[in-house]
């Protein structure tokens, strides 16, 4: 950047701020209309299981109720992202605990809940697949016999119980091995873990008499949402107005269809307006959580420290449905590739069903299961070749120029400095400072998300400034970003900019609040509304001013010559005056990573865009009787281009960081027998304030090429490293590697014990 700006690059307050503070802000849980009934699902108590009878009467007569749904009153639609094999309600079959069977609507949430208690299910049991190994052993029973019969995207591979299997070939890695010293292999796995958003899955929905139904949802997705929801209820997109208030934390589990569906399809049945909001038991055993996995990892080196080869395969538990599935399973060969020079690459993806929860997307989908193997891996190869973490990891990362893994280049690499101040900052020198005391270290590569964003940009006449997006503010800030960025380039202020916000009927088309991409794209969406906007600005000011346009610009709130000026309010009263007023559209949407199309397979997303780069390092202490972490320093370097409001970023890396530490350290959606053991916010165990250590950020600015001001996106990586960087600190501190999530002070404890008696 050459010049000096005046409000981008700044940590001002978000504009959004004082709602939040103050509690007035309305989020879709909050959300309410008058005459609304309550709505609530009754769900499989059954892994798997033909359903022989559904018995609704009861339920019906029960006082206050007004609609009682099952399968055979809703249209017969699959649906689903990259395959169709969703239905609103099981129709013969159940294929997991919590699968949607019947929905009713009552006048109070007690009636409705009464009555949803009160619908008869009879159940003929099946046999159950329980886990990924059930799913892929031979002969397994299949948790979709009609799989074939699916609508998919035609890029999958599917077979059986895998809904895909992506791949990665670059190189030859038989000639890797050939090439290599020493070759490692290692075996890891991960748990299921929920996002943790603190407002549950809601919605509202209402039909008017004129067949359109309004939707107030907290999806982070509300274009999908809509056509989804016309999708299941087979009319037309335009007959669904899809509205966010609010929205209290998604992370990747308000992406798809939650409960929009049940809300509308009851508001319909019952003819008034329906609210369904999930509880704490229905998140955590019927919602998109993250995939358990698990991955094999076999790395061939030379003696001096060189990667010759890579082959590897992670398998996702992905659950009764695909859902993000074949998508996660195809990002997640990037991650295991790592941001590492390796010329052969052998690398698997597979999204596996099985009779849980269907999984989803959660903040870096993939990132923290296949980063903790690639960089354990790293840590205990440097190990065995005596060298030093750092240093090893140096010999191998990308840098300026080089190819990713399917040959995508890479440019804006911050890589190596984010690991040297990581590093530096924790004072990596001095590994081991003291007894049961370790350092770890831990890097990665992420995508900074495509995909279009359109604003329209409105001058008053007060000199303020509308900001209509279709995008959602998920709780980032990064509408705050994105305005900051439109006060930048129009010369206002930032508290000058108003934004309306994620109505589908209101407001343009927005690929949503997912993967990293608000800022990034709505910003720059606003940079081509300014630029649009500046042409009649500047028309309408020379005329006024009687100076050429060229001899103008915006500055300071208005439009200035030498000598001379007019207030941008001014400009925008004698436009409406005599031309409508001063509006404009933007649009962006980011221009393709060109790729090796012969290097995947099946694979549903082949480049990162706009790739940052990232390092975490850990300074720890391990109790040896417990096995409790004691975190002293945690500090995370991120690579985030330009840091258009360094505040909300450091917020972004400390939120990442409290999330990651939960699914390092403690959590995990327990299944036994294909039951959820743990289905309550006391036995699913999540960080608190007093679990999560100070978290040092360390910006590093390595402009992208296509991000407003260089930015790059920097919502989802500080979410990736910390497993990795934790069981890498904790392997420096008590020579325990262990090589499952969460590292558990039972588990650490447990292999303490076991090394004793050895
Ligand atoms: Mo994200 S997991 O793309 O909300």
């Amino acid at each position: 950047m050459t010049t000096e700006t005046r409000v981008v690059g700044k940590s001002l307050p978000r504009l959004d701020a004082s709602g939040k503070v103050t509690g007035t802000a309305v989020y879709a849980a909050d959300f309410a209309l008058p005459g609304m009934l309550w709505g609530k699902i009754v769900r499989s108590s059954e892994p798997h299981a033909r359903i022989a009878r559904i018995d609704t009467e009861r339920a019906r007569r029960m006082p206050g109720v007004r609609a009682v749904l099952t399968a055979a009153d809703v249209p017969d639609v699959r649906y689903g992202g990259a395959l169709k094999d969703e239905t609103v309600f099981a129709r013969d079959k159940v294929r997991y605990v919590g699968q949607p069977v019947a929905a009713v609507a009552a006048v109070t949430a007690e009636a409705a809940e009464a009555a949803a208690a009160a619908v008869e299910v009879s159940y003929e049991p099946l046999p159950p697949v329980l886990d990924l190994a059930a799913a892929l052993a031979p002969g397994a029973p299949l948790v979709h016999e009609d799989w074939r019969t699916y609508t998919a995207i035609p890029i999958l591979h599917r077979d059986g119980n895998v809904c895909n299997r992506a791949r990665i070939v670059t190189g030859d890695v038989e000639r890797g091995w050939a090439e290599a010293d020493r070759v490692f292999a290692h075996r890891f796995t991960t748990a299921m873990v929920h996002q943790g958003y603190t407002e549950p899955r809601a919605a509202v929905a209402a039909w008017d008499s004129a067949g359109q139904v309004t939707v107030w949802s907290n999806t982070q997705l509300p274009f999908e949402i809509q056509n989804t929801l016309a999708e299941i209820l087979q009319v037309l997109p335009g007959c669904v107005r899809v509205i966010v208030p609010g929205i209290g934390g998604g992370f990747g589990g308000k992406l798809r269809v939650g409960v929009e569906h049940f809300a509308v399809l009851l508001a319909r049945k019952a003819g008034r307006p329906v609210k369904v909001l999930t509880t704490s038991e229905e998140e955590l055993t019927a919602a998109y959580p993250r995939q358990g996995t698990l991955i094999e990892l076999k790395t061939g080196v030379t003696r001096d420290g060189r990667i010759t080869a890579k082959e590897g395969r992670i398998w996702f538990d992905t659950g009764a449905f695909a859902g993000s599935g074949p998508g996660v399973a195809s990002v997640a060969t990037l991650v295991l590739a790592g941001p590492y020079r390796i010329p052969n690459l052998f690398l698997e993806g597979y999204a596996v069903y099985t009779n849980k929860t269907n999984c989803g997307s959660y903040r870096a989908p993939s990132g923290p299961q296949a980063n903790f193997a690639v960089e354990s891996q790293m840590d205990m190869i440097a190990d065995a070749l005596g060298l030093d973490p750092l240093e090893f990891r140096l010999r191998n990362i990308v840098r300026e120029g080089d190819e990713g893994p399917t040959g995508q280049t890479l440019t804006a690499v911050g890589l190596e400095e984010c690991l040297l101040r990581a590093a530096k900052a924790i004072g990596w020198e001095n590994r081991k400072p003291g007894p049961w005391r370790g350092k770890g270290l831990a890097c990665g590569w992420w995508t900074t998300t495509g995909g279009s964003s359109g604003v329209y940009v409105k001058i008053n006449p007060d000199g303020t400034v509308g900001l209509n997006t279709g995008a959602v503010e998920i709780g980032t800030a990064a509408l705050t970003g994105a305005a900051q960025i439109l006060a930048e380039e129009l010369g206002v202020n930032l508290a000058d900019i108003h934004v309306v916000s994620a109505d589908t009927f209101a407001t343009p088309f927005d690929f949503g609040a997912q993967g990293s991409r608000t800022a990034f794209a709505v910003g720059n969406a606003c940079r081509a509304a300014v630029a649009e906007l500046k042409r009649k600005i500047l028309a309408q000011a020379a005329a006024h001013l009687r100076v050429e346009p060229e001899a103008l610009a915006l500055r300071d709130r208005h439009v200035v010559a030498d000598g001379t000026r007019v207030s941008l309010g001014e400009v925008a009263r004698l436009s409406q005056l005599s031309g409508g007023g001063l509006i404009a559209h933007g649009t962006f949407i980011a221009p393709p990573t060109p790729y090796d199309a012969k290097r995947v397979e099946a694979h549903v997303y082949p480049a990162f865009h706009s790739p940052s780069f990232h390092a975490h390092a850990v300074d720890l202490s391990v109790d040896p009787e417990t096995g409790d972490i004691t975190i002293h320093r945690y500090v995370v370097a991120q690579d985030v281009g330009f840091a258009v409001n360094p505040t909300y970023i450091e917020g972004q890396i400390e939120g990442g960081v409290a999330q990651g530490l939960g699914q390092a350290l403690s959590e995990e959606i327990v299944y036994a027998g294909g039951r959820v053991l743990n289905a309550n916010l006391t036995d699913y165990k999540m960080p608190t304030t007093v679990d999560v250590p100070r978290v040092e950020s360390i910006l590093v600015q390595h402009p992208s090429q296509v991000g407003p001001y260089g930015a790059k996106g920097v919502g989802e990586p500080p979410n990736i490293e910390p497993p990795a960087a934790l069981a890498n600190a904790v392997a420096a501190a008590s020579e325990v590697r262990v090589m499952t999530l969460p590292l558990t002070a039972e588990k650490i404890a447990l292999a303490l014990r076991g090394r004793e008696r050895a």
